[in-house]
């Protein structure tokens, strides 16, 4: 369990780890851990991973790591391209491994990786696998929303399916880097419709099945596609979601916006509804299992450079509309593969199980990409992680002898909350490592996580990442360290995190500041669709010469990194991420708003709720009728996760003299520290903030 290092039994533990002394000077931060020496302050709570995991682990101590680590830095092209070679290339790539400009000041911000390399991921996913003997191996394990619902697929049966698929969309005239939307749940056909785009050099744009027809209307708009992939309606919990009636109201609004969809291909999810009675437009509706079945499951690859897009996913960002973040082939084949490999310390016997929705980046690619690259074997779950009750996930673990649980600290704390006896009911003995991603996880959390879920003998991979770094960037990799509770620990492989102050200077030791990263790695996503402008100022302006994460981190005196969460207007709920400007337009867009404010405040179960101050205009009164009217319009224009949690209402807003929206003052009266209002002398309206609190509970 978690236990401070009291013992001589740890210390020699620890030592023997770590025994590299001479080794560590090459990377100044590691140094504490590596010497073993900090870790004889019992200050912080350090957990250790067994001897026998330790033994049997791909990373097995400190010492190994840093033999890596201090390769893939210091010699970034041999180390990526000796792993990119077990992948299969049609053609290798050029001389050089990588290309980048990351210093705004030197020129465009270009980053490029394998250049000149031919290849495929749908054929490296699939095909090398099955002739590699994994033709058999079960590929997904689908676990459906009811209990007795489920069904899985082989290497060689998703091949096929993929095929299928791919030949499908080569016939409706889809072609090598023409955009297609996807707005599936989580069956097995949405990573198969991945795969398939990916087969024929189809660029995929998944949406989230939770993001509302507004929201989906502006996806399609932007990336004008032929055709768009969806179901007919998928089961939460109780609740039957009719997925296909947002896409029509989708693609009446895109069609008003100059954007028509040649053909909406909807697959039949008769555990939800019926066809019968789904509303249908002829000509440019088709039922999947009309069609799809009757292909050859023999299908050609196309083959793409390594620098062709692979796809587009859509994220939040501190102003403006949703960003179309880029990733293309090759790096990020390889980058998701290897992170998937260290970070879950990956072996063929293993199952696997995301909970993540591939309708996020997490889901790309560490639900289809990353595990399949790896042959491994991958549970898909449609339902939701409380239904029939808080055991499911549990269930479902001991079902099918899931040994790699990965899921976000959210999940965590929902379930924490009920009894352990959900928990308890099961055995869970096949599990040997936790994953946790998309927000910081609290210690208390993780604790549970270890000590409850795990039975204190899994290793947890609290992975620290974006959706624009494409794969992990921060990770323990488990057996190598000793845990910190609350902890991402340190960088994988070519990944070279820093911190730095106000004025983009780098700080050392123990530290915090602004998290950014140096230097380029394979994943990294190379522009905004459509707008390299933004790209560049967004990531690469703040602090020229580094890329900007957007996070705040500290670094302690053992060199573990520990995240702290967004610095800019971004909240994170849930692990999802929501501009806060995106909500803000939704609440204004509503004839009886003036203006909104919203910030984050601390939420036991999400992580950050949503805060809204609204302002409604002159002559209206508040009213719960427009409360709900305004939550009901964020809902319909983002979706039903962007909601606000609370509206605040709010006769002005506190602004600087210049009109500046004061959100310091606003974020702590969302979290009541009235006490740590600060100087509000400044504003142009001080008695604002009295106001404010007087109508801070109604
Ligand atoms: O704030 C960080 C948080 O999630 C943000 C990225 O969100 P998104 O692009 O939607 O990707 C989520 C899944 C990778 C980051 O800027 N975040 C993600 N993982 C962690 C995290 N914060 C702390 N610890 C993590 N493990």
């Amino acid at each position: 369990s978690g236990r401070k290092l009291t013992t001589s039994d740890h210390l020699r533990h620890v030592q023997s780890m770590a025994n590299v002394p001479s080794a560590a000077g090459a990377i100044p931060h590691l140094n504490a851990v590596i010497l073993g020496e900090a870790l004889a302050s019992e200050e912080d709570e350090l957990v250790f991973p067994s001897v026998e995991f330790s033994r049997q682990a791909l990373v097995p101590s400190p010492r190994k790591y840093l033999e890596m680590y201090k390769r893939s830095i210091e010699d970034p092209a041999r180390f990526w391209s000796d792993i990119a070679s077990e992948l299969y290339w049609k053609e290798k790539w050029d001389k050089e491994v990588y290309c980048e400009n990351l210093d705004v000041r030197e020129g465009t911000v270009k980053i490029e990786w394998f250049k000149g390399g031919i290849t495929n991921i749908c054929y490296n996913c699939l095909d090398r696998n099955v002739e590699s003997g994994l033709g058999d191996k079960i590929s997904f394990l689908w676990e459906g929303n009811e209990p007795e619902l489920d069904g899985t697929l082989t290497y060689k049966e998703l091949l096929h399916k993929v095929c299928q698929l791919a030949n499908y969309l080569k016939d409706v005239g889809v072609k090598k880097g023409d955009a297609l939307v996807v707005y599936l749940p989580m069956l097995m056909e949405l990573p198969m419709t991945m795969l398939a785009c990916a087969r024929i050099g189809a660029v995929h744009s998944v949406v989230f099945a939770g993001f509302s027809a507004e929201s989906l209307a502006q996806r399609i708009v932007d990336c004008k596609p032929k055709v768009v992939i969806t179901c007919n309606a998928v089961k939460r919990g109780p609740k039957v979601i009719n997925l296909k009636e947002i896409v029509d109201a989708a693609l009446i609004e895109s069609a008003r916006n100059g954007v028509s969809v040649d053909v909406c291909l909807t697959y039949e999810n008769m555990s939800a509804m019926k066809r019968e009675t789904t509303k249908w437009q002829a000509g440019r509706d088709i039922w999947w299992q009309d069609v799809v079945p009757k292909y050859p499951t023999m299908c050609p690859v196309e083959w793409v450079d390594a620098e062709d897009p692979l796809f587009l996913l859509y994220t939040s960002g501190s102003t403006g509309k949703p960003k179309g973040v880029l990733h293309t082939t090759g790096g990020y084949m390889v980058y998701t593969a290897t992170t998937f490999k260290y970070a879950f310390d990956y072996k063929p016997s293993d199952v696997y199980w995301c909970t993540a929705d591939c309708g996020w980046i997490t889901g790309h690619s560490y639900v289809a990409y990353g595990p399949l690259l790896n042959g491994a074997s991958v549970v898909i779950f449609e339902g939701a992680p409380n239904y029939p009750d808080s055991g499911r996930c549990w269930e479902i673990v001991d079902k099918y002898k899931v040994s790699i649980f990965y899921t976000a600290p959210t999940l965590v704390r929902s379930l924490m909350r009920d009894s352990d006896e959900y928990v308890n009911r099961y055995s869970r003995k096949s599990l040997r490592v936790l994953g946790s991603v998309g927000e910081p996880i609290n210690p208390s959390a993780w604790r549970w996580f270890f000590n409850i879920v795990g039975g204190s003998k899994c290793p947890i991979s609290d992975t620290w990442w974006q959706t624009e770094t494409g794969g992990f960037m921060i990770t323990p990799l488990p057996g190598a360290w000793p845990q910190k509770p609350g902890s991402a620990t340190f960088p994988f492989f070519g990944v070279q995190p820093v911190i730095v102050n106000e004025n983009g200077q780098e700080i050392d030791g123990e530290c915090s500041g602004y998290l950014c990263l140096k230097g380029s790695w394979p994943g990294a996503f190379r522009t905004l669709y459509g707008d390299h402008e933004r790209y560049e100022t967004t990531y690469f302006k703040p602090f020229p010469g580094y890329y900007f994460s957007g996070d705040g981190c500290s670094r302690d005196k053992d060199g573990y990194h520990w995240l702290t969460g967004r610095v800019d207007d971004v909240i994170n709920v849930s692990g999802h991420r929501i501009g806060t400007t995106e909500v803000e337009s939704a609440l204004v867009s509503h004839p009886q708003c003036a203006e909104a404010a919203v910030v984050g405040v601390e939420h036991e179960v999400k992580g950050q709720g949503i805060y809204a101050f609204v302002t409604p205009v002159e002559g209206t009164d508040y009213s719960e009728e427009l409360r709900k009217t305004l939550i009901l319009r964020v809902r319909k224009q983002i979706g039903a996760f962007s909601a606000p949690d609370k509206i605040h209402w709010a006769p002005g807003l506190p602004k600087t003299r210049s009109g500046k929206i004061m959100r310091r003052i606003l974020r702590k009266i969302a979290s009541r520290q009235l006490d740590e209002l600060g100087d509000t002398s400044t504003l142009a309206d001080p008695s604002v903030v009295d106001q404010l609190i007087a109508l801070a509970d109604i």
